[in-house]
C-alpha cells in the first residue's frame, strides 16, 4: 500500500487525541502533512493546545499544528466539557506543550497545502466541526478537485443523534459548514455514530492499552477511562466509543468498515432537527449519491489495528 498523505482537522477531544496517535504510529500508511485544529469540543485554545500535546506524547514534536476557526460559520459555538471534560482531554496528567503554534491560519495551511501537492493526492480527515474544511472551500474553490477524499467522523442514521435527538455533535456544530462540504462534489467518506458507537473500549480493551507498559498506553487508557463514564451513564455501553479513530483505521484498514454509497443532505433549517444527516440509506429518493456513509465495523479487527500501532509508539 502506497503512503497516503493526510490533514488531520481536529478539536482534541480524547478520542481526537487517539486518532492521532494511531496515525502518527502509521507512517508506513499515513504521511500526516501537518494538522488544523477546530473550535469544538472545547474552545479553539484548547484543541490547538490538545493537539499539540497529543503530537508530543506521540514523540512528534515536529509536526506543524495551526490554528483554524474560532467558531462556526452562522451560529455559536456549542462545546461538550460535558463528555471530554474541563480541556477537553481530561484523564491523563500530561505536560504543557512546548512545541509552537504555527503562524499561519488553519484555513490557509489548508488551502496552500492543496495548491501545493500533486492534485489527487491530499486526504483531509476531519475529526470536528467542518468549520476549517468548509472555510477553505468558500475561500478557495479551486481546492475542490485537488482533493483526493474527505474521510469524516460525522453524523448518523440508525442511531439518528448524540447532542440532540436527532443530530450528531460535529455536524450540529456547524450545519451550514457540513452542508458546504457535503455539496462540494469532492468523494467523501463518513463514519457516523451508526459505525462509531460499535467501537466501544470495553474493559479487557482498556487493559490491553494499559498492558503496552508505555506513556502512550497508559495514556489512552486513562482518557478512555474518564470519557467512557458518559456514555455507560446515557447509553448503558461497556465503555467508551473511539469514534475518531475510526477515520485513521479506515486509511489503514479499509476492509474493517462496511457502508452505501448514498446521498446525504445536512438539515441547516429546522429548530427541531438543526444537523440531522438525511442519508438515503434505503434509496428512497432519486438524489444523486455524494458519500460513502458506513453502517457497520469488525470492532475486533479495528481494536487489534489500534492496540498493535500504540505499542509502536
Ligand atoms: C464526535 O464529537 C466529539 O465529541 C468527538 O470527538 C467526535 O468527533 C462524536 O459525536
Ligand atoms: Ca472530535
Amino acid at each position: 500500500m502506497s503512503t497516503r498523505e493526510i490533514i488531520i482537522d481536529t478539536d482534541p477531544g480524547q478520542d481526537d487525541a487517539v486518532a492521532i496517535l494511531l496515525a502518527l504510529a502509521s507512517p508506513d500508511e499515513i504521511d500526516v502533512l501537518g494538522i488544523t485544529a477546530v473550535a469544538g469540543n472545547v474552545p479553539l485554545a484548547l484543541t490547538a493546545r490538545n493537539a499539540r500535546i497529543v503530537c508530543e506524547l506521540a514523540g512528534r514534536p515536529d509536526i506543524a499544528v495551526h490554528a483554524g476557526c474560532d467558531r462556526p460559520l452562522g451560529r455559536p459555538l456549542v462545546t461538550a466539557e460535558h463528555v471530554h471534560g474541563e480541556t477537553g482531554l481530561n484523564g491523563p496528567v500530561l505536560p504543557d506543550p512546548v512545541m509552537p503554534l504555527q503562524e499561519e491560519h488553519g484555513v490557509d495551511f489548508i488551502i496552500r497545502t492543496l495548491r501545493a501537492q500533486e492534485s489527487g493526492t491530499v486526504t483531509l480527515c476531519p475529526l470536528g466541526p467542518l468549520t476549517n474544511i468548509a472555510m477553505a472551500l468558500v475561500k478557495a474553490p479551486d481546492i475542490a478537485e485537488r482533493i483526493a477524499e474527505i474521510v469524516l467522523m460525522g453524523g448518523a442514521y440508525f442511531e439518528v443523534g448524540n447532542i440532540t435527538p436527532t443530530a450528531e455533535f460535529n455536524i450540529y456544530v456547524d450545519p451550514q459548514a457540513a452542508d458546504i462540504v457535503f455539496k462540494s462534489g469532492v468523494p467523501i467518506t463518513v463514519m457516523p455514530l451508526d459505525v462509531t458507537h460499535k467501537a466501544l473500549v470495553t474493559r479487557p480493551r482498556n487493559d490491553a492499552f494499559r498492558a503496552l507498559g508505555t506513556r502512550v498506553g497508559t495514556a489512552v487508557a486513562e482518557m478512555t477511562d474518564f470519557f467512557e463514564r458518559f456514555d455507560k451513564e446515557k447509553y448503558g455501553s461497556q465503555g467508551a466509543p473511539l469514534h475518531d479513530p475510526c477515520v485513521i483505521a479506515y486509511l489503514i484498514r479499509p476492509d474493517l468498515f462496511m457502508g452505501r454509497h448514498v446521498n446525504v443532505e445536512i438539515e441547516t433549517n429546522s429548530e427541531l432537527t438543526l444537523g440531522m444527516t438525511v442519508a438515503d440509506w434505503w434509496g428512497v429518493t432519486d438524489r444523486a449519491p455524494n458519500a460513502m456513509f458506513m453502517g457497520d465495523i469488525d470492532s475486533d479487527g479495528f481494536f487489534a489495528l489500534l492496540t498493535e500501532r500504540l505499542a509502536r509508539l
